[in-house]
């Protein structure tokens, strides 16, 4: 079965091309980061407008990499939240226009979910297992049961760990995204004078927090103008800390062998390091993608578009956005 998966939640124009769930034979990522650095982050409003201008340019590259002709593809799915409304709203639009006039369904999946599949593209995932997203957006874990069937264990009360890191990244003066920014800036030192808070949520022992980094960074950023470096790497230890302890607690509480991580903020190293450590002190395995597939793209869309077909059924004519949706 081929998918055509096109992803627009936020600043990314992606097109993919996908055979049987994983054979990717074309995946396209125009990004409007560059635009978005100009404001400082995503305004919504110009996601929207550079989304207008590049779905159908990465589309017909996706194609045309993948060598296929539109009529050759078997299912269209679509990221349909959540995400910022205008921007989804380009990407559907697109899915269905495009589905009328190839005739083909269309599905539209949620974006948490397309994330986990990111894995699915080195093979079908070993189910169950615990599964951790981390992205700009969200943070959660989720007992990954089955194929559209994922138990919530815990979530971000706050922020989400990637935009910890874009906010703090934004403080100490660094481009968006902040992630990688933060990341490259810490590599520069070795250690850190300061500690930055790992705040618990109590009784919630796989929540997250993250808001608090924020007023942290600030005031550190304030008395410590000179120090960038050690409070970045000061804010990357402590994001990562913070993720962690409680998803290797949640895997040995739950039983699970295997962690399957997704997300923008899997493409942070030291990241990759602990978790990878930790877990194994408790004989667990953590899967991470390659991180080309860890921040959006719609390789991971069209995987998950390809697991969930027969749900693409009569009236999708009708389908529209979900900014809101929430997974679980
Ligand atoms: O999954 P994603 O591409 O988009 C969302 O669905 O949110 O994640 C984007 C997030 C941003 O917050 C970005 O700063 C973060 O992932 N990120 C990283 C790295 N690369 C991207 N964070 C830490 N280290 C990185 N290397
Ligand atoms: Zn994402």
């Amino acid at each position: 079965m081929r998918v055509l998966g096109i992803e627009t939640s936020c600043d990314e124009t992606a097109a993919a091309v996908v055979d049987d769930g994983r054979w990717v034979r074309a995946s396209v990522v125009l990004s409007s980061a560059k635009v978005q650095e100009r404001f400082g982050g995503v305004v919504p409003e110009v996601a929207a407008r550079e989304h207008v201008a590049a779905i159908l340019p990465a589309v017909a590259q996706a194609l045309a990499e993948a060598e296929v002709d539109g009529e050759t593809v078997d299912l269209i799915a679509v990221t349909r939240g959540p995400g910022l409304l205008g921007a989804l709203l380009v990407g559907v639009a697109a899915a269905k226009c495009l589905g009328l006039a190839w005739g083909r369904p269309v599905l539209g999946v949620h974006h948490h979910e397309a994330h986990l599949y990111a894995h699915a593209l080195e093979g079908p995932p070993e189910l169950p297992a615990l599964a951790l997203l981390v992205s700009g957006g969200h943070t959660a874990l989720w007992e990954w049961v089955d194929h559209g069937v994922l138990h919530p264990v815990g979530a971000t009360r706050d922020d989400a760990a990637g935009e910890a890191l874009d906010k703090g990244a934004r403080l100490l003066g660094l481009g968006y995204p902040g992630g990688p920014a933060v990341e490259r800036l810490a590599a520069t030192v070795k250690s850190s004078r300061w500690t930055l808070p790992r705040p618990r949520v109590a009784g919630h022992p796989y929540d997250f927090s993250f808001s608090g980094l924020k007023t942290a960074t600030q005031e550190l950023v304030r008395l410590h103008p000179e120090a960038a470096a050690e409070i970045a790497y000061a804010l990357e230890e402590a994001v990562v800390e913070a993720l962690v302890g409680p998803t290797v607690a949640a895997a040995e509480a739950l039983g699970h062998r295997r962690i399957y991580v997704a997300g923008g903020v899997t493409a942070n190293q030291r990241l990759r390091e602990r978790l990878t450590r930790a877990a194994a002190r408790a004989g667990i395995t953590v899967v991470f993608p390659e991180p080309r597939w860890c921040t959006d793209n719609a390789a991971m869309v069209a995987a998950l578009g390809f697991y969930r077909a027969r749900e693409a059924s009569k009236g999708w004519e009708g389908l529209s956005p979900a900014p809101d949706w929430r997974l679980g």
